[in-house]
């Protein structure tokens, strides 16, 4: 291979740790056993550990896949081949020839066990008003949504978007889409007009469902009024299904379709299209480093596998547990771990429409003491946030129900990791940091499952999960390796021609592109021992609060972004273009990070500096690659700039830079 794969240095960065050592093995006990703890294990011979299962997974994979699929999945008809992979092709294929409905698998098999176990609990913005949800009213509602969908024309194989925060008839509506054979496409309900109509045409939707009206942290949203805005440059779009989530009315058009009314209309039983596994499950679209926005693509079986293995080995779910993951379901995270992996599991899963710091920043605590949350799963952000509000606000709440820590998104510090443990789990839940990506679709390298006793060393994501076989890449261009996945070896990877864009594309200047392996653009160390820690992102994508945004989301908030700054302190000044969906010191603090961690790439820690007009081209793009060399100080590299809209705006740039390194009286 030209770009050897290899390599455990452990750099600085993880040598300088507080190796504390945890043991949280409480759960598995002394009389750990893996076939107890995975039923299928008993039929791996010579498989007695967790890491001779780890092994069997990725040296027999299909063998390990195909059992696990035969025992957690319902099939329509049985599938013939596990895999059928060729990454250097782009072809990712599992579980060909079986037929299953990810709702009936999601649903339907628990409502015959357990119709009235709660499947999900909607923690609504209001606190103490939470709404209970059990597996037959959740079937109900996402049979009486799919008819609907049916009688406005949707077909199977069309693509649905669904702009929602999170609530009940947002769940349902992803799993009335999976159950008569549509594609949903979640956007964010914080995105602005343009990304939403960006993202409309580009998955042609015919079908756009929303609310009148979010609410959030107390505030008002008019997403119905974001939607009609969107909608004028959508000509695909024919239907609107609008929710009510307020009792405000909202102007309605032809195109409006009173989604309550009209469902109600509809009968409780909708019969589950048999899909192929590789169906088209859902879109989801990320940033990417041109900006662009990348429609990213699931399948049906491979990814409600992994989703729903992951969700119980990585956070050691249970029968009866409830799990509280906080993220939005307009990211992969809230797909995964709110929706497919929970209930795919049987499990109650809660909804949290709300932020960290509302009404006050014991919100989730309180939340956890009054749902009884036993495993909850969190952004680093919001808990670096806490952490500065004291930790009485996290005392003031019992606790005892938490049984696991998750952390996601962005590399949690060890100052952040150890509060969490120490103060928000007493010190006896495990604290799990969980890497992966939209990508990905499901977790990838996380702390647990692991042997019994094995550490956690807080800030380390730990190791691979079965089936995955990170590799990193040395390159003298970045600092740190890169982390690379042998990607054909699980089933959740996305899919279609993007795997083949993605598989050429090797943005670390190899004279041949990666062949065979999928560069992730996170940067990692792998000790001696073999734990990975991540470090962040190698690219100009931008991480805000755990979720990958590119300029162009930001630039879409923000009007004029005066950035910029570090050293004696952090300093933004943003002028917002419209209000978004967020508290706006938890906004504040995104965009410092995201700040920070942008020019932190740089290298340049004591860069200080005050953009008034950045580089852009006539197109509106930052010409990220002339900043970058200003900050490296190689401006005789600056190459081509007849793009530029304003070419001075370099020298804007150059002469501010020079004064904040202090260089200006030598001009
Ligand atoms: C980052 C979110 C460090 C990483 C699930 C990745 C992390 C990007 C971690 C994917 C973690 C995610 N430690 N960084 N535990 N988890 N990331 O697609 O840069 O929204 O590439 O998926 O988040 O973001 P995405």
């Amino acid at each position: 291979m030209m770009c050897s794969l290899w390599r455990g240095t452990l750099l600085t960065l993880t040598s300088s740790l507080n190796r504390r050592v945890f043991q949280c093995c409480r759960q598995l006990g002394r009389s750990y056993n893996i076939a107890s703890c995975m039923p299928e294990a008993v039929a791996f011979q010579g498989v007695s550990d967790h890491s001779g299962l780890y092994k069997f997974s990725v040296n027999e994979s299909d063998r390990f896949w195909g059992a696990v699929a035969r025992q957690r999945l319902s099939w329509i008809s049985p599938f013939h081949t596990v895999q059928n992979c060729d990454f250097s092709q782009g072809k990712i294929k599992w579980f060909e020839g079986g037929k299953l409905n990810v709702s009936v698998n999601c649903l339907d098999r628990h409502v015959q066990t357990c119709p009235e176990r709660v499947a999900l609990i909607w923690e609504r913005d209001e606190p103490g008003t939470e709404v209970k949800i059990t597996y037959r009213q959740l079937l109900e509602l996402t049979c009486r949504l799919g008819n609907l969908l049916k009688r406005q024309g949707v077909r199977r194989g069309d693509c649905v978007t669904i702009y929602m925060p999170p609530c009940p008839l947002a769940m349902a509506s992803m799993l009335a889409c999976a159950r008569i054979g549509a594609a949903h496409n979640v956007v964010f309900a914080g995105f602005s007009s343009e990304a939403l109509a960006d993202r409309i045409r580009d998955a042609q939707s015919s079908t756009v469902i929303t609310v009148n009206q979010g609410v959030r942290g107390g505030k008002v949203v008019d997403l119905k009024r974001t939607v009609d805005q969107a909608v004028q440059n959508c000509p695909t779009v024919q239907q609107v299904l609008v929710a009510m989530r307020t009792e405000n009315t909202v102007p309605m058009t032809d195109r409006d379709v009173p989604l309550e009314e009209e469902m109600m209309k509809e009968d409780v039983v909708c019969e589950p299209v048999a899909m192929d596994s590789e169906d088209v499950l859902f879109l989801l679209y990320t940033s990417g480093s041109t900006g662009k926005p990348k429609g990213l693509v699931h399948t049906q079986a491979g990814y409600l596998l992994y989703t729903s293995l992951t969700h119980r080995y990585v956070f050691n779910y249970h029968d009866g547990d409830v799990f509280g993951c906080v993220a939005d379901i307009g990211w992969i995270t809230g797909h995964s771990y709110i929706v497919y992996g929970p209930l795919c599991n049987g499990g109650t899963t809660v909804l949290f429409e709300s932020t960290p710091v509302y009404p006050n920043p014991g919100r989730y605590w309180e939340m956890v003491e009054r749902l009884g949350i036993n495993q909850f799963y969190g952004a680093p952000t919001a808990i670096r946030l806490l952490l500065k509000y004291g930790d009485e606000w996290v005392q003031n709440y019992n606790r005892s129900s938490l049984k696991t820590l998750g952390s996601v998104g962005e590399p949690i510090n060890t100052e952040a990791w150890e509060w969490y443990h120490r103060v928000v789990g007493d010190g006896r839940c495990p604290v799990v940091d969980t890497w992966w990506q939209t990508e990905t679709g499901g977790i990838c390298i996380a702390p647990r499952p692991a042997d019994p006793e094995a550490e956690i060393v807080p800030g380390m994501a730990m190791h691979p999960f079965y089936g995955i076989k990170p590799a990193l890449l040395d390159t003298e261009v970045v600092t740190g390796d890169g982390v690379v996945l042998q990607s054909a070896q699980f089933p959740a990877f996305l899919r279609l021609r993007l795997a083949l864009c993605y598989n050429q594309y090797c943005p670390l200047n190899c004279a041949t592109p990666l062949l065979g392996f999928f560069f992730t653009g996170d940067g990692a160390h792998r000790s001696k021992e073999g734990y990975y820690q991540i470090i962040g992102r190698l690219d100009d994508v931008i991480n805000v609060s755990g979720h990958r945004l590119g300029t162009a989301e930001l630039e879409d908030v923000v009007v004029c972004t005066i950035i910029i700054m570090f050293g004696l302190g952090v300093y933004v000044f943003v002028v917002l273009k419209k209000a978004v969906m967020v508290e706006e010191d938890v906004l504040a603090q995104q965009l410092r990070e995201m700040v920070s961690r942008s020019i932190a790439k740089y290298a340049c820690p004591d860069f200080i500096q005050v953009v008034r007009c950045l580089p852009k081209t006539r197109s509106g793009k930052i010409m990220r690659r002339v900043l970058r060399k200003v900050v490296e100080r190689n401006t005789d590299e600056l190459g081509d700039l007849s793009t530029l809209d304003d070419p001075d705006s370099v020298h804007e740039v150059i002469r501010g830079h020079r004064r904040l390194r202090g260089d200006g009286k030598q001009q």
